[in-house]
C-alpha cells in the first residue's frame, strides 16, 4: 500500500493488469478526500464536484459517519436478515422521519440498479401485469431489468434481448401520455430529474398527467431518485418539488454517507410486497452500512441539508449565469439545486478534461453534450468564486 502511495504508476498498472477495461480511465490516483476536497497520490488537491456519481454529496469521511462506521465495524459487520439488529433499527426510524406520510415500508438493497430491480419486481406482484413504460433518456441500472427501462440504446444493445414488454414514451411529451399508459402496465417508471440523460428536469405538466393517468388505471408509478434524492435538489426528495407523489421511490448514492446502498421506498397502501423467501439480499441492510445511513440521516436532519443545498444553489447557478452564459459553447443551465448541468454546443467530455487536468476541478459529463456538476451540500461561496467559476470561465473561454 505504502508502495502503491509512493508511486502512482504503479498503482495505476496494478490497476490496469487485473481489471477488465470496462471504464475510460483517467491516469490520476486519488488517495484521500475531505468535505468538498480530494487529493491525489502527488499530493495535489481537488474540489469534486462528481463525488463518485453523486455518491459523496454529505461530503468525504464527513465526521460524523466515519465516527459511526468506526463504531460499528468494532462491534458487528454483518447480521444476517432473519434476525433483528440495533444499527439497522436505527437506520429505519431515522429514515422514517424523512418519508411523507403516505410511504411506510421499505426493502433494503446494496445499490440503485438493485433498488430499481426491487421496484419492478414488486410492480409485477402487486399488479399481476407485466408491462412497463419508461422514457428516451432515461437511466436506471445496468442489470438485465434495470436495463431493460434505460432509455440509452448504446447500454442496451449488446445484451439485448431483454425484457419485451417495456415501452419507451419521449420524456416530457404530455400529448402522448394518454396513449401510451395502458392497462397492461404494471408501473411506469421515471427520474424526476434525469441525470445521466443530461440532467434534464421533468415537467410539472408530465408528472402531473403521469400521476393522473395511472391512479385512472390501475399503474403503479415508480419515481427512480437514486440521484435526484435525498436533499440534492433542495428538498428531501425530488418529488416534492413537484407535489407529485409516487406509489414507490427507489433511494441510493448518497444515502449512507460513500457506503453502498439501495433503498425501495413503498406507500403504505401498497403495504408488505414480498412473502417471506420470495426477495432477499445477503447484505442488503448490514450493520456497517446501516449504521453509515443512520449517522447520514442524523446529519441531514441536524444539517437541515435541503435548506443549506437551497441557499448555496441560489448563489452558484446565480453566478453561472453571470459568467458561463457568455460562453460561445454555451446552450443552457438545467437542473435543480445542487443536480446541475451547463449544457453545451458540443461534447462535454474535452471540457471535462481541461476542468481535471488544468483546474483540477472533478466534475462529470452526462447525455454526451452537458458539462454536470454534482457538489458535495458543503462547497462554499469561496470554493465557488475562486475555484470553480473562474475555472469554467477558462474552459469555456468566456469574453470578460
Ligand atoms: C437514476 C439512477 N437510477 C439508478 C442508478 C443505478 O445506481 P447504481 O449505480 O448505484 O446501481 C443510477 C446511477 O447512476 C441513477 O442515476
Amino acid at each position: 500500500m505504502l508502495e502503491l502511495l509512493q508511486d502512482p504508476l504503479k498503482a495505476i498498472e496494478a490497476e490496469r493488469s487485473i481489471l477488465a477495461n470496462y471504464y475510460r480511465k483517467r491516469d490520476i490516483v486519488f488517495t484521500r478526500g475531505w468535505h468538498q476536497y480530494l487529493w491525489d497520490a502527488r499530493g495535489d488537491m481537488y474540489l469534486d464536484c462528481n463525488t463518485g456519481y453523486g455518491v459523496a454529496f454529505l461530503g468525504h469521511c464527513n465526521e460524523k459517519i466515519v465516527t459511526a462506521i468506526t463504531e460499528q465495524a468494532r462491534r458487528l459487520l454483518t447480521c444476517a436478515m432473519t434476525f433483528y439488529n440495533d444499527a439497522r433499527a436505527k437506520f429505519l426510524s431515522t429514515f422514517s422521519k424523512l418519508l411523507p406520510p403516505r410511504f411506510g415500508k421499505v426493502v433494503l438493497q446494496n445499490s440503485g440498479t438493485e433498488a430499481v430491480e426491487v421496484a419492478l419486481k414488486a410492480a409485477r406482484k402487486i399488479t399481476r401485469r407485466r408491462g412497463f413504460l419508461a422514457f428516451t433518456g432515461s437511466f436506471h441500472g445496468r442489470t438485465l431489468g434495470a436495463l431493460s427501462v434505460t432509455g440509452n440504446t448504446k447500454y442496451r444493445r449488446p445484451f439485448e434481448p431483454l425484457l419485451t414488454d417495456v415501452k419507451f414514451g419521449k420524456f416530457n411529451v404530455v400529448n402522448d401520455l394518454d396513449k401510451l399508459v395502458t392497462e397492461d402496465l404494471a408501473a411506469v417508471i421515471v427520474e424526476p430529474i434525469q441525470g445521466e440523460g443530461g440532467v434534464n428536469p421533468a415537467t410539472p405538466e408530465f408528472l402531473r398527467e403521469l400521476r393522473r393517468l395511472t391512479q385512472e388505471r390501475g399503474v403503479l408509478l415508480i419515481f427512480d431518485e437514486v440521484q435526484c434524492g435525498f436533499g440534492r435538489t433542495g428538498y428531501t426528495w425530488c418529488f416534492q418539488h413537484y407535489g407529485v407523489e409516487p406509489d414507490i421511490f427507489t433511494v441510493g448514492k448518497p444515502l449512507a454517507g460513500g457506503l453502498p446502498i439501495g433503498v425501495t421506498v413503498f406507500s403504505k397502501d401498497i403495504g408488505d410486497v414480498f412473502e417471506p423467501g420470495e426477495h432477499g439480499s445477503t447484505f442488503g441492510g448490514n450493520p456497517l452500512t446501516m449504521a453509515a445511513a443512520a449517522a447520514a440521516c442524523e446529519l441531514f436532519i441536524e444539517e437541515n441539508i435541503p435548506e443549506r443545498v437551497r441557499e448555496i444553489s441560489g448563489y452558484l447557478v446565480r453566478r453561472l449565469e453571470e459568467t458561463v452564459t457568455g460562453s460561445r459553447y454555451f446552450l443552457r443551465l438545467k437542473g435543480l439545486g445542487l443536480m446541475i448541468g451547463i449544457e453545451l454546443r458540443q461534447s462535454a467530455e474535452p471540457f471535462v478534461d481541461k476542468l481535471l487536468r488544468e483546474h483540477k476541478v472533478v466534475a462529470l459529463s452526462a447525455g454526451g453534450t452537458t458539462l454536470r456538476l454534482l457538489p458535495p451540500y458543503m462547497i462554499t461561496r469561496k470554493d465557488v468564486d475562486e475555484w470553480l467559476i473562474p475555472a469554467l470561465e477558462r474552459v469555456l473561454e468566456v469574453r470578460k
